[in-house]
């Protein structure tokens, strides 16, 4: 297999995972990334577990000329597109901001896709899209309801491809709306590097554990889940990054627009995943419980059967696994990437 892949974003913490995934099954990627929120160290740690690098390419997803480019240099069958912005709270702030590089940049990317006949795109969408209101575990016909920017961004985009599929047969689109992704490759040279202060529970703990930050404050225990805090579908980002080349594979075979929920189907709570951490670093993590966080729902579960079923696709990683992987990663680089 020689084909090229189009990467957007493939220098980040699920895109650089996927990349891996990519070369190790014998496709060519190419990552296009502008490194606003990600680092080169990324690709150099692909390096040093691989053998080798990917083609890298420096820039804009929604500069149409350097992406035509790319498509006249080389042979681009399909494109997985994980650039974007990703922060609910920033997007809160500066809405205008999250449509702009989110819609704004992937319409430009589709068109241009258009203009090269390129049809196969893999879109990370997220379980943010579902109404927090609804029943767990979420299938992918549950509700949706984005109570954020940021989710209305990803919502937006999976309108804009269905719009797409049914004004041309030709279309093949995969949708996959992640749960929690955590972990690390167990080499521990890629890995997550949240750029800013990071609002996520998993590198919080991590750094909390590490000594970076002193206790880890949680919001609310007065939920209505068995320990009072929320429950979250926590999924080892090997899994999520085996889930794109499942899609993929799905997608050289059929038409059409397809959407899957990539999450391990089982809930961990805020405290059983805080003991997990205690667990395998063995460091006594100081805990505050503090009031709820605006927009949090008590229970996010996927239902993965629909992935299961029609791509083949098995989590293969433990709540240990996803723990331990993530700590490897802390201990080795604690300030991230340098
Ligand atoms: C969050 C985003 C979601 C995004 C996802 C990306 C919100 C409301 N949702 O999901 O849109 O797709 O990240 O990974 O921000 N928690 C604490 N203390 C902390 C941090 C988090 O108790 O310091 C709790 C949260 O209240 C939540 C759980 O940990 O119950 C998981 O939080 P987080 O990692 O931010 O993920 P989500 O809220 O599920």
């Amino acid at each position: 297999m020689s084909d090229y892949v189009l990467v957007t974003g493939g220098a980040g913490y699920i895109g650089s995972h996927s990349v891996l995934a990519l070369m190790e099954a014998g496709y060519n990627p190419i990552v296009l990334d502008n490194f606003s929120n990600s680092s080169k160290e990324s690709i150099t740690g692909i390096g040093k577990i691989y053998g080798n690098t990917p083609i890298v390419i420096e820039g804009d997803v929604g500069n149409s000329s350097l992406v035509m480019d790319i498509f006249s240099n080389y042979d681009v069958n399909s494109v997985l597109h994980f650039s974007g912005l990703k922060s609910v709270e920033e997007s809160m702030a500066d809405p205008l901001k999250y449509y702009i590089e989110n819609v704004g940049s992937s319409l430009s990317l589709l068109r241009t896709m258009q203009a090269a006949s390129i049809h196969t795109i893999i879109f990370s969408s997220s379980a943010t899209v579902y109404d927090p209101e609804s029943q767990v575990p979420y299938t992918e016909n549950s509700p949706t309801n984005p109570i954020n920017p940021y989710g209305h961004t990803k919502l937006c985009i999976e309108q804009i491809l269905q719009g797409l599929v049914s004004s041309n047969p030709k279309w093949r689109v995969g949708i996959l709306r992640y749960f929690n992704p955590v972990g690390a490759h167990p080499s521990g040279h890629i890995g997550e590097d949240p750029k800013q202060t990071p609002n996520n529970l998993m590198p919080l703990l991590m750094q909390t554990a590490i000594g970076r930050k002193e206790k880890l404050l949680i919001f609310g225990d007065d939920y209505d889940t068995p320990d009072g805090t929320c429950i979250r579908d926590y999924i080892h980002v090997l899994d999520l990054a085996r889930g794109h080349l499942s899609a993929l594979s799905y997608l050289e075979r059929h038409q059409g627009l397809h959407i899957w929920n990539l999450g391990t189907g089982t809930g961990t709570s805020i405290k059983e995943l805080v003991d997990k951490v205690r667990e395998v670093t063995g460091v006594e993590i100081k805990t505050e419980i503090t009031s709820r966080r605006l927009g949090d729902s008590s229970k996010a579960v996927a239902d993965p059967e629909k992935a299961k079923s029609e791509l083949s696709w098995h989590p293969e990683y433990s709540i240990g696994n996803m723990c331990a992987d993530h700590w490897n990663w802390q201990r080795q680089n604690p300030d991230g990437y340098q």
